[in-house]
């Protein structure tokens, strides 16, 4: 079965790198739409522009099954994108959502991008005392592989102090770029860390079909130098990359 994983850009790869670990027999196909991120900021109707021209790219090239690895795309659009293709896919909320519910945490946090936040899916979903943080500089600091900096620090300890404040005991990484800062988070401020690839990989009911190992095949719609440096940084297995532009 050949797999189309997408997202803005280096985030779906932690997602991916979950999936991977778990069925390493199947082909995929990765699409990180870097030509347009952050998608955090974009409005509703761009974002259903650029999600239409990853299913387009995905239908094209034969893809069987696709995974929505990015958390604005699934929080905002993932209804209409479903309603105008009908490719079987799946969203990474969902099951992150109904891990939540199955443990009723008496607390829960959650770190995801300004329009996963104002979407409210998760606060509207959870019962629990939800705390939530818009943290808009996050994945423009990733991309440009700048996770040691003073901003990036500066950064993680501004959008902690509330959870820190609320003694907050999980935290949902609610958009897919920011297991890359988990090490970082931990250190400022140690607690349970919930990564959605991990959650939507050991939700998955794949078929091993095969005991050869599949192939993966990356692209991105704007390669450079750092990106290249990033994605080696950041998914351990070994891959097929669209040359920089
Ligand atoms: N990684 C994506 C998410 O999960 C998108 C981040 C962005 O481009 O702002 O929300």
């Amino acid at each position: 079965m050949k797999i189309g994983v997408c997202d803005s850009g280096l985030g779906g790869l932690t997602v991916l790198r979950q999936i991977v670990k778990r069925y390493p027999n199947h082909d995929y196909l990765y699409y990180g739409d870097t030509k347009h991120l952050p998608y955090g900021e974009k409005t509703k109707s761009q974002l259903m522009e650029y999600a239409s021209g990853i299913m387009d790219y995905f239908i094209e090239q034969r893809v069987d099954f696709v995974i929505i690895a990015c958390g604005t795309i699934s929080t905002n659009i993932y209804g209409e994108l479903k309603k105008k293709y009908s490719i079987p896919m799946i969203d990474i909320i969902s099951p992150t959502i109904t891990y939540l519910k199955e443990r009723e945490f008496s607390s829960v946090g959650v770190l995801a991008t300004p329009m996963t936040i104002h979407s409210h899916v998760f606060d509207d979903a959870l019962y629990q005392n939800t705390t939530t943080v818009a943290c808009a500089k996050f994945v423009p600091l990733i991309e440009s592989g700048k996770m040691d900096s003073s901003e990036c620090k500066d950064a993680i300890s501004l959008y902690l102090r509330p959870m820190i404040e609320n003694k907050v005991e999980h935290i949902v990484l609610g958009c897919t770029h920011y297991p890359i800062l988990m090490d970082l988070l931990f250190k400022e401020y140690p607690c349970d860390y919930i990564d959605m690839g991990d959650i939507l990989a050991s939700s998955l009911k794949l078929e091993q079909n095969s005991s050869e190992i599949g192939s993966i095949d990356l692209y991105f719609s704007h390669v450079t130098p750092m990106l290249e440096k990033m994605v080696e940084l950041v998914f351990p297995f070994p891959y097929r990359m669209n040359e920089e532009e």
